[in-house]
């Protein structure tokens, strides 16, 4: 069976994938093989980010390998958090705190639109491919819900009147930016399986 490293040490990542793969191919996290490094995530888009993350292991483990990034876009803000989603408020920030920041740079405004975005970036044989998902929603005046992590207790997804905080795990996975980037990759990689 084929092995694929995802870096990442991120369990609900993991689990997320491996049940779309549905045990077609192995998904070794960075644990597993050994690496408890601090990769480096310098780069200035969500693309860069994930290429960097693959690379550094493709160099370190001359395997195949995949990386994510995401971000919140929001429409008001000209994309921001953006790349910077997880350190919005710095470098030593949290969720509250990030959170905090978007609601008070978001006070008084009546466009609310936002989106979540993820980049997979597979190295295949070397080779780059990338796969990206986005849902589209809305930032919410306040906190709703206690569900999910970071800024999913103020994105409403499009097409719902809840959080993502609010909605079941299941919906959130099903609809989730990640889930469809997860599903491109997947997709791929199954046809190549068959070939
Ligand atoms: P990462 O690239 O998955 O590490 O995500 C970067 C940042 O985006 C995280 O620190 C979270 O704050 C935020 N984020 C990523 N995915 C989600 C999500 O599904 N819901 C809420 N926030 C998310």
């Amino acid at each position: 069976m084929k092995e694929l490293i995802f870096a990442t040490n991120n369990i609900h990542k993991l689990q997320e994938i491996r049940a779309i793969l549905d045990g077609d191919f192995i998904i070794r996290s960075l644990a597993e093989v050994n690496c408890f490094d601090e990769i480096p995530e310098t780069g200035n888009t969500l693309q860069a980010n994930a290429e960097i993350k693959a690379r550094y292991i493709e160099d370190k483990y001359h395997c195949n390998c995949f990386a994510d990034d995401t971000g919140l876009e929001v429409e008001c803000l000209q994309g921001a958090p953006g790349v910077f989603s997880a350190r919005y408020a710095g470098e030593d920030c949290n969720s509250e705190k990030n959170i905090d920041k978007l609601l008070l740079a978001m006070e008084g405004e009546s466009n609310r639109l936002a989106q979540f975005r993820t980049v997979i970036a597979l190295i295949e044989n070397n080779e780059l491919f990338l796969f990206e998902g986005i849902i589209k929603g809305r930032i919410a005046n306040e906190r709703f819900g206690t569900g999910g992590f970071g800024y999913d207790s103020v994105f409403i997804p499009e097409g719902y009147d809840k959080t993502f905080a609010e909605l079941p795990a299941e919906v959130k996975n099903t609809i989730s930016h990640r889930a469809i980037a997860s599903k491109k990759l997947v997709a791929y990689l199954m046809s190549k399986n068959e070939k």
